[in-house]
């Protein structure tokens, strides 16, 4: 039997990826930036051994089938590197709530492919860990790091050129996230899919792919001069113009509720108050608020208290991906 086991953590892209230039690879059409949020962790289990007979996914104490042949993939190119024919049990707990919408795919994959580069003996880089993370999930290959994180879209065909890297570290400016929980149960199109039907008929998705480096260059310079406001404007505007795209395709994909929508008003009414915060919402309904830590009881107390919010999670910034060689 060979096992390892590894934690990652969630992130949110603060300049989103949204739409593929290549499926089968799972090869983003646009670079993202992302911060990788401490509070929010999923630990893994992988087992490989000549008892199993076919792979196993357990998510939170639950067998999950539905979910195992993404997961069957990343591994197959795992155990071909390492000319290992063994099934795999999986299994995997998030300490936050995966039916929220939380990204859980970002922590999840990340997570696998480090505890199976363990497990396997692999000695894998980061770059080649983002690389694995990615084929599960576009937003995974950025979990792999921790603080600020690029993801580059790449041209290759063979996508060994669309990875992340860390762009700087989680204590050299520590933002902190207040999330606020607006809704719960699973989303009704997962990103995947809704990045597919955008690109497939949004008149806005051509505009969004062309206007997207020019986001990166912003956030970039604003993450290097440490500049809130430049980062929080930024930061709006791609959140605001990937719901654009997503909410103009057919059908359309309206991810929010009125919830989020008073939210994102509340935020932007606490900055013109001079509070250093901003909002940004990925493919579901809950609003992160990334603000300056001073900010964030206030915040985090305004967020509570808004009619319809259930619950708010408050993370500051985390590390990348730990594994662990555990013995068997
Ligand atoms: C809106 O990484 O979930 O959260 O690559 O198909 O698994 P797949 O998509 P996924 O998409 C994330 C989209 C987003 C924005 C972002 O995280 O950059």
């Amino acid at each position: 039997m060979k096992q390892g086991a590894a934690t990652a953590r969630s992130n949110i892209a603060l300049v989103k990826y949204w739409g593929k230039r290549q499926a089968r690879l799972n090869l983003p059409a646009v670079g993202s930036l992302s911060i990788t949020l401490d509070a929010l962790a999923t630990e893994t289990t992988v087992r490989f051994d000549s008892a199993f007979e076919s792979d196993d996914l357990v998510l939170d104490g639950e067998r999950r089938p539905e979910q195992l042949e993404r997961v069957s993939q990343c591994l197959d190119i795992m155990r071909e590197m390492a000319g290992v024919s063994l099934h795999a049990h999986v299994a995997s707990a998030n300490n936050f709530p995966t039916a929220a919408g939380l990204a859980s795919s970002a922590s999840g994959f990340a997570a696998l492919v480090a505890a199976a580069n363990a497990a396997l003996g692999l000695d894998l880089s980061e770059r080649d860990l983002s690389i694995l993370a990615r084929r599960g999930s576009g937003s995974a290959a950025r979990s792999i790091f921790g603080g600020f994180v690029e993801m580059y879209p790449g041209q290759d065909d063979d996508g060994l050129d669309s990875y992340a890297e860390p762009l700087l570290a989680a204590q050299d400016w520590p933002l902190e996230v207040i999330v606020a929980i607006t809704a719960q149960g699973r989303k009704a199109v997962s990103s995947g899919s809704g990045m597919a039907r955008s690109a497939a008929s949004s008149p806005y998705y051509g505009q969004w792919v062309a206007t997207h480096a020019q986001d990166m260059d912003v956030a970039r310079s604003a993450i290097a001069a440490r500049d809130f406001e430049a980062l929080a404007t930024v930061s709006e505007r791609s959140c605001l113009k990937m719901h654009a795209a997503a909410m103009a395709t057919t059908p359309p994909l309206i991810y929010w509720n009125g919830v989020t929508v008073e939210c994102m008003h509340a935020v932007s009414a606490m900055r013109r108050r001079g509070v250093p915060v901003f909002f940004t919402i990925d493919a579901g309904p809950q609003l992160k608020a990334v603000c300056e830590p001073t900010a964030a009881a206030a915040v985090r107390s305004e967020l509570a208290e808004m009619p319809g919010v259930i619950e708010t999670l408050h993370t500051g910034l985390g590390p990348g991906v730990e594994a662990t060689v555990s013995a068997p």
